[in-house]
């Protein structure tokens, strides 16, 4: 063999062998991964756009800093939970900084605008609260995954919890768009089945926190209970703007756990005794969730909550995915197929995905006891959305 032949054999060989590389075996020469976080970080869910962020940064800080071997690079956009300005938003993120994965957000309403431009562009996008039940039901999509819940799943959970109860008539109040409307209406379905009736439907616009006429109508119906969603700021004073029309003596108030979730400070005693479902709680004293606990403190000087662990666990399914294909985003038929099959090592309590990429969950029955959303049990077991529309 010649020596150009023998030339062009070696550098053959190592091209070939270049390419069989992953990514992640070449740490200096690896792109940086580009994660773009679309959160409110203004209005009344900023304190939640905020710990979704901290807990998504805290699982990469203890994975040393990257994923699947690559460096993070961060670009943020403040979507403010307005669908009016999610596209425009989402498109900063996927056509100006062609980021590699989106994370976002916490407004279902935008969500549904994320779910829609990750869809149609092939972006990976990863919901680390919004519980809008398309994104998992019409809108699935082999790229889209959730590490939180659907609407419908804590809403449901509790229409069984008051059916069991033993209430009958119950009034519904919370935000029109499709958070509210879908909490409610996975609640009307599980306590309709148990036997209770809903006799009125409330609501106000989102953001709106203008209650005190909702609350008059609650009292001059006299149902035997309320079944609530709000969250963030509006939670807070939903709360105790019922405390302070006198209802929480007469009327009890249950809801999703988002009205008591982060919430707790702020609302002192008018928040005392409310039970909610959530999937997570401030006491499960697992190894697990003692470790998240105590890093997120030390971290952050702050408690966690359940938008922290679902940052933390949005932060766990793309290391997840992308170990699987060595930090290759492009391969996204594989990461779907290892997520599929993923036990997720969540504080909340591990969980796996349902085939719309949904997380199969416990939902647990909460008290508020001081500044704890106590646990008092599981309400639902293993809980999988039914994925209402998904063909996937
Ligand atoms: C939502 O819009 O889906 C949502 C917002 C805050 C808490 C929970 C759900």
């Amino acid at each position: 063999m010649t020596t150009t032949r023998r030339h062009q054999l070696a550098a053959t060989a190592l091209a070939l062998a270049a390419m069989a590389l992953p990514f992640a075996a070449h740490t200096q020469t690896a792109p940086k991964l580009k994660v773009g976080l679309m959160l409110p970080y203004t209005g009344t869910f900023a304190a939640l756009g905020n710990a979704i962020e901290n807990g998504f940064r805290l699982q990469i800080a203890e994975a040393g800093g990257k994923v699947a071997g690559r460096e993070v690079e961060f670009f943020k956009v403040d979507d403010e939970s307005d669908p009016s300005k999610a596209t425009d938003n989402v498109n900063k993120l996927v056509k100006r900084d062609a980021v590699d994965v989106l994370v976002g957000t916490v407004h279902s309403g935008v969500a549904m605008a994320m779910a829609k431009v990750a869809k149609d562009s092939g972006t990976l996008l990863i919901v680390p609260n919004a519980g809008a039940d398309a994104v998992t039901g019409a809108m699935c999509a082999p790229n889209i995954f959730r590490s939180s819940f659907s609407n419908w799943q804590p809403g449901y959970a509790m229409g069984e919890v008051m059916a069991k109860k033993g209430h009958k008539k119950v009034v519904t109040i919370t935000w029109k768009y499709a958070a509210g409307d879908e909490s409610v209406k996975g609640f009307k379905e599980a306590f309709e089945k148990g036997g209770g009736a809903v006799v009125k439907e409330l609501s106000l616009p989102f953001p709106n926190v203008e209650f005190q006429a909702l609350l008059t109508e609650i009292a001059a119906t006299k149902p035997d209970a309320v079944y609530t969603f709000f969250a963030g700021g509006g939670a807070v004073k939903f709360v105790k703007d019922y405390a302070g029309a006198g209802l929480k003596k007469s009327i009890p108030l249950y809801g999703a756990g988002f009205i008591t979730d982060g919430t707790l400070e702020a609302q002192g005693d008018a928040a005392d005794g409310l039970f909610t479902t959530l999937h997570y709680a401030d006491s499960l004293g697992t190894a697990r969730d003692n470790a998240f606990r105590l890093a997120y403190v030390k971290a952050y000087k702050l408690q966690p909550d359940v938008y922290a662990v679902q940052g933390y666990d949005a932060a766990q399914m793309l290391a997840i995915g992308l170990n699987a294909v060595k930090g290759d985003v492009s391969k996204k038929a594989e990461i779907a197929a290892a997520l599929q099959k993923a036990k997720i090592d969540s504080p909340r309590g591990a969980f796996s995905l349902s085939k719309a990429h949904n997380p199969v969950q416990d939902i647990y029955l909460r008290q508020v006891v001081g500044k704890e959303n106590k646990l008092v049990g599981v309400a639902s077991k293993s809980l999988a959305d039914p994925a209402r529309g998904c063909k996937m």
